[in-house]
């Protein structure tokens, strides 16, 4: 089981060394952890939480080594840090920041070739998923990638993110599948995921784990969902 917090746009440096300082004092054995914090709290993330199980993932990566690319961060870059590994492909950045499945396949692509673990995420509208077209979207979406050592899935039903509206363990169990029967990895569920749903969702014979937005910028729900995946 992996748990995974995607902070998004949330936790500067001194807010991230507060929640590493605590979480590193937490018995999480039995469970793989992961906190993705923004590009500028990677290295403090990085710092504290060095020998610990814990591992330090961004949010997003670049193609490229290096170049021309105001605004973005290489794999190399992240690699340079001590960061383990890096998010792809969010709703987020599909919704608002122009990235589409081709984007998404070659920044996964480099990020793996650079030694990066990648959590790369696929998911539906809400449109979408009214229309029978969830089967589409996912096969379009995952037409980009291919099965690595290093790489896990995020469904992700964009309709279930931010909203408190989570999947049902069923339609989770059911996109899961699906998913895996185009690229054989694990797949980590996000939308939505607190403490009290974290159980049932996690029960699913093809849910591998959790990306976890909302709920995993507390310590307490955070570390909650990490024991619920220990028991599961
Ligand atoms: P919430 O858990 O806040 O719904 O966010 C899910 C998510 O987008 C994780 O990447």
């Amino acid at each position: 089981m992996l748990i995974a917090g995607n902070w998004k746009m949330f936790k500067g440096p001194a807010e991230t060394a507060e929640f590493c300082l605590g979480l590193r004092d937490e018995d999480l054995e039995g469970v793989d952890v992961v906190v993705c914090p923004p590009f500028v709290s990677l290295a403090v993330a990085v710092q504290l939480l060095a020998g610990t199980e814990i591992a330090v993932a961004a949010q997003s990566v670049h193609w490229e080594d290096e170049g021309a690319y105001t605004g973005e961060i290489s794999a190399r870059m992240l690699r340079e840090l001590g960061v383990y590994g890096t998010i792809v492909g969010h709703s987020e950045r599909r919704q608002y920041f122009g990235e589409t499945d081709e984007t998404v396949g070659k920044r996964v692509h480099a990020a793996l070739e650079a030694g990066l673990f990648v959590i790369a995420c696929v998911g539906e509208t809400e449109h979408e998923r009214e229309d029978n077209r969830t089967e589409d979207v996912l096969r379009r979406q995952l037409s980009v990638l291919e099965p690595d050592d290093n790489l896990v899935l995020a469904y992700e039903p964009v309709w279930a993110i931010g909203t408190g509206k989570t999947a049902t363990p069923e339609i989770a169990q059911e996109a899961h599948a699906f998913v895996k029967s185009q690229v054989e990895v694990p797949v980590l569920y996000g939308g939505s995921v607190k403490p009290d749903n974290a159980a049932e969702l996690l029960a699913q014979a093809d849910v591998d784990g959790a990306l976890v937005g909302g709920a995993s910028l507390e310590l307490d729900s955070f570390t909650a969902i990490c024991r619920a995946a220990i028991r599961s």
